[in-house]
């Protein structure tokens, strides 16, 4: 039998206010602040264009917390089964965590069709240990690094994947694979491309799947026309094949390895000296995310706010943000630091 959990109350917290929340949900300019547990208020929320997790470690890290990595699969699963009903085939998923916690995790991501994309990871350096580690009594290397794990939500169109059903289509319309090169007005990269059934895959631009579903529509058998059509009335617009993927730019010189101090300094939100949330991340890496998956105007999600800043860099880019946090210090601490910043962004 699983030992019975160590209590989290109160865990790692410097300060407990007594004061509760003025409101239950603070908005401004397109950022909605949810005092509670997020599980009641998706349904509230705007389609997500990211998702931005930050939750249970396993390392018993906040009140709620998991004691291990065991209990993580359960404390996600109504999480993610819950984004997969709001996600599209737009939405992007960040996942952060330490790296078993991720491992564990995974599992239940791709159960809800989750797409592993990439594993990024953030080292924190050795500021992150400060030479304190007794390497002879731990027996394995000191850690400094979480994992950001990049996931889409897979587009299907009548239960297949877009490479199963690009490939049906064409075959439907009775054409030779070899004429998808003449309608794209290449040698043989259309075929090899966009038909491939593995991971040489690649999504048709929108002006490579116009011509391939045009050429279809013109000259594949009349009889099962439209073809490359959601209802079977019409064929697909360019527009809505443009939003079957996820959104994503990578600016010059990035890679999936992310040095970046541990949070402190002036960036710390601080009370009496002494840091409000031990989780509290780095601005910039929240803001990179945000940037490499979204527009501005997009929506994204932060289900598990702390000290909400995913929904500031959010903001700060002109995002919309919608974030919970269900503890009544972290999440007064986390508005304030809205309240304070609101003049930066105008
Ligand atoms: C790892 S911390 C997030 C830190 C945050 N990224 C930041 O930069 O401040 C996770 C937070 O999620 C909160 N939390 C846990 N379960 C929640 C739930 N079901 N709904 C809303 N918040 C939750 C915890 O109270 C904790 O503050």
């Amino acid at each position: 039998m699983k030992h019975q959990a160590t209590s989290t109350v109160n865990r790692g917290k410097a300060i407990t206010l007594a004061t509760k929340p003025k409101k239950s949900v603070w908005r401004s300019e397109g950022i909605a602040l949810f005092f509670g547990d997020s599980l009641e208020h998706y349904h509230e929320w705007g389609q997500p264009v990211v998702i931005i997790s930050d939750g249970g470690y396993g390392i018993l890290g906040f009140e709620g917390d998991t004691s291990d990595h065991l209990d993580l699969p359960s404390w996600y699963e109504s999480h993610v089964k819950a984004w997969s009903q709001y996600a599209t085939p737009q939405t992007t998923l960040w996942f952060w965590n330490s790296e078993i916690g991720w491992a564990a995790v995974h599992p239940i991501l791709e159960k809800y069709g989750w797409r592993y994309q990439n594993c990024n990871i953030w080292n924190k350096g050795l500021a992150h240990i400060a030479g304190n580690v007794n390497t002879k009594a731990i027996r394995r290397f000191p850690v400094v690094s979480e994992v950001c794990v990049q996931y889409t939500f897979e587009a299907r169109i009548d239960g297949l994947q877009l490479k199963q059903w690009l490939l049906r289509e064409w075959t439907r319309s009775g054409l030779p694979r070899r004429k998808a090169n003449e309608a794209c007005g290449v040698i043989d990269a259309a075929t090899r491309k966009y038909f491939d059934q593995g991971h040489l895959w690649y999504f048709p631009p929108i002006e490579m799947f116009t011509k391939i579903q045009a050429f279809a529509n013109t000259h594949g058998d009349p009889k099962g026309r439209p073809y490359f059509s959601l209802d079977g009335k019409q064929p697909l617009t360019a527009e809505e094949w443009g939003k079957m993927r996820s959104k994503f730019r990578c600016p010059h010189g990035f890679t999936n390895v992310w040095d970046r101090v541990p949070v402190n300094g002036s960036e710390r939100v601080k009370a009496s000296g002494r840091a409000v949330h031990l989780n509290q991340k780095p601005l910039d890496l929240m803001k990179r995310i945000v940037e490499a998956s979204s527009d501005e105007g997009d929506v994204i999600w932060e289900p598990f706010g702390g000290l909400f800043t995913a929904s500031l860099a959010a903001w700060s880019l002109r995002r919309k943000a919608f974030a919970a946090e269900i503890d009544s210090t972290y999440f007064q601490y986390g508005v304030k630091r809205f309240d304070q910043n609101l003049f930066q962004f105008e």
